[in-house]
């Protein structure tokens, strides 16, 4: 891996995993463009990193916010995309907003694809030019394996996203582009409410350092597997999902009380906050 000829657009990078892939990645000499939705973090982000990096303020849940995006990342040759930004949902389908639904399918499903179209033919110019490949890494979640009660959109952003990159590695597999799907479990960062954090706990969840998350990361790229689940026994859990999902079904169902207790208690938190705007 020659990590010193790598330009990276790296979405989400002020979040917990992307502020440890950019530190992890800039430690290696990558350059990097880092896009989120807030200037300030995104510069303190950069301030404390080694090397010098760019970053990119830019919604990509809009049209107008993905344009910057592809326009800064040509202007900038990138030779790696990782689209790693994304939003949570932690409700009954009942209780979900439109809006709620809308913005995660956006953000998480439709934002990477379009934005993997559209740098597309950066990245197999990219892959031409130098001697190593160019890559696309996709960060998804053991729940883009897994269905979880209480994230039913969420999973569906993520199998959706999980679908997208199997189907493009294997239509890229003559190509110079490195495809590959990167699927974290729990980590502690903010993406999870207290409640969503709460119900781990009592479910007995392991949760992961963004560090060892982003570790995880650089150790996929470095072996080039195409496909990685951080963590046992998730990733177990995630072929015997595949093969027998009826066993996966029955353990589930036992922790549907636990589950409902904590999604009851973000529903309050959630009508507390309302209540006290309006
Ligand atoms: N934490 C976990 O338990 C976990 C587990 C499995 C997979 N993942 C996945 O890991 C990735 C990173 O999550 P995280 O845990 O680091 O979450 P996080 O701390 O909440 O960070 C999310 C990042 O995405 C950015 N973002 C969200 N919506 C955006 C939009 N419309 N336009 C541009 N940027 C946007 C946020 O930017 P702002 O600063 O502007 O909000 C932030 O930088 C996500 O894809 C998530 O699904 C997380």
């Amino acid at each position: 891996m020659q990590w010193q000829q790598q330009t990276c657009l790296l979405t989400g990078a002020t979040g917990g995993i992307g502020q440890a892939i950019a530190k992890a990645l800039a430690n290696k000499g990558v350059s990097l463009i880092l896009q989120g939705r807030s200037e300030s973090r995104l510069q303190e982000l950069s301030n404390s990193l080694s090397g010098e990096h760019k970053i990119l303020v830019a919604d990509i849940s809009t049209l107008q916010g993905r344009e910057k995006t592809c326009l800064v990342a040509e202007l900038n040759a990138i030779s790696m995309l990782i689209n790693n930004a994304g939003v949570g949902q932690f409700s009954l389908l009942e209780d979900t907003e439109e809006t709620v639904i809308v913005d995660t399918l956006e953000t998480n499903l439709l934002a990477p694809i379009l934005l993997t179209q559209e740098l597309l033919p950066l990245l197999q110019k990219a892959g031409l030019q130098q001697p190593a490949p160019s890559y696309l890494v996709n960060v998804g979640s053991t729940f883009g394996s897994i269905g979880f009660a209480g994230q039913s959109i969420y999973c569906a952003s993520k199998f959706g996203l999980r679908g997208f990159t199997e189907a493009l590695y294997r239509e890229l597999a003559d190509t110079n582009v490195h495809v590959s799907y990167f699927a974290p479990r729990a980590t502690a960062t903010s993406i999870n409410s207290d409640q969503a954090m709460a119900m781990n706990k009592a479910l007995g969840n392991n949760v992961d350092s963004p560090e060892s998350v982003a570790n995880a990361l650089i150790q996929q790229l470095e072996t080039g597997h195409a496909r990685q689940f951080v963590g046992f026994p998730e990733k177990l859990f995630v072929k015997i999902n595949g093969a027998f999902p009826h066993i996966v079904d029955k353990a589930l169902f036992k922790k549907l009380p636990i589950i409902k207790r904590f999604l009851r208690r973000e529903k309050d938190v959630e009508q507390t906050a309302q209540e006290a705007l309006s």
